[in-house]
């Protein structure tokens, strides 16, 4: 049965703020993080494909996947002009060789539950390149503060000159994506736990100083293997 956080990703149309935010997005990884035309990137979770489409040129090979048929289709159609991206389906068609520099999994783990999260967590490890860094960014921590995090896209949006877009098309989706919310509340990680998962797989946990998006109560934790390991 489809679940209440599939069912609002299966019908999420797109609007001109997840444009914006991808950007606000690649920018601040590129600051952060870095790649470029040597990186294998894996977006997981990466819905209508803004950003995978904005990393494809600079990187060496994109794959791109998410839960969402939907999502899938569209993210597909975005990357359909670069020859080294690639929408994978379903995890048991995976290619077994994949290695990746970079796992990004933007905004997505709060959507998980935790037994989800646990289970993605060991997939993703051998898939680690030596090196390899998992990015897992927008994690929500403690109790969201939604009025905050309405404001902070409005300015966001004022900022890129798309204030009265969002205003007119993003606001009416919030409402859906409030209701659902309150019916299937976010997962948010503790840090503890997580250290403790990734330890168990042999990896090392950095919490960045700021979130790499710019709801700047959320945070972002880089997995990888230590060097000593490798
Ligand atoms: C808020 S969007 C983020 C999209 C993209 N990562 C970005 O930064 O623009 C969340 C996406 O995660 C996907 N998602 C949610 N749960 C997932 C899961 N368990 N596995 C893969 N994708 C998932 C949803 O279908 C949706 O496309």
């Amino acid at each position: 049965m489809e679940d209440h956080w599939d069912a609002y990703w299966n019908r999420l149309e797109e609007h001109v703020i997840f444009r914006v935010e991808a950007a606000d997005y690649v920018a601040r990884l590129e600051a952060a993080i870095g790649f470029d035309t040597s990186t294998r990137v894996l977006d997981f979770g990466c819905g209508f494909g803004f950003v995978a489409e904005l990393l494809a040129p600079s990187v060496a090979t994109l794959f791109a996947f998410d839960a969402s048929d939907h999502m899938r289709r569209r993210a597909r159609l975005r990357l359909a002009g670069y020859a080294n991206a690639r929408v994978l389906g379903a995890l048991a068609g995976w290619p077994s060789a994949l290695r990746f520099d970079l796992i990004l999994v933007n905004s997505v783990v709060q959507y998980m539950a935790r037994e989800e999260f646990h289970r993605w967590l060991e997939q993703w490890r051998p898939m680690l390149a030596p090196g390899g860094r998992l990015v897992l960014s927008d994690l929500v921590t403690h109790n969201v503060e939604p009025l905050r995090e309405v404001v902070d896209m409005l300015a966001l949006s004022a900022r890129r000159g798309c204030l009265m877009r969002v205003v007119r098309k993003a606001l009416g989706e919030l409402r859906h994506y409030a209701r659902t919310r309150r019916v299937r509340p976010l997962f948010r990680i503790a840090f503890g736990e997580l250290r403790e998962r990734a330890g168990q797989l042999g990896l090392a946990v950095d919490i960045l100083p700021t979130n790499l998006t710019y709801r700047n109560t959320r945070a972002t934790a880089i997995l990888s293997i230590p060097a000593a390991d490798r």
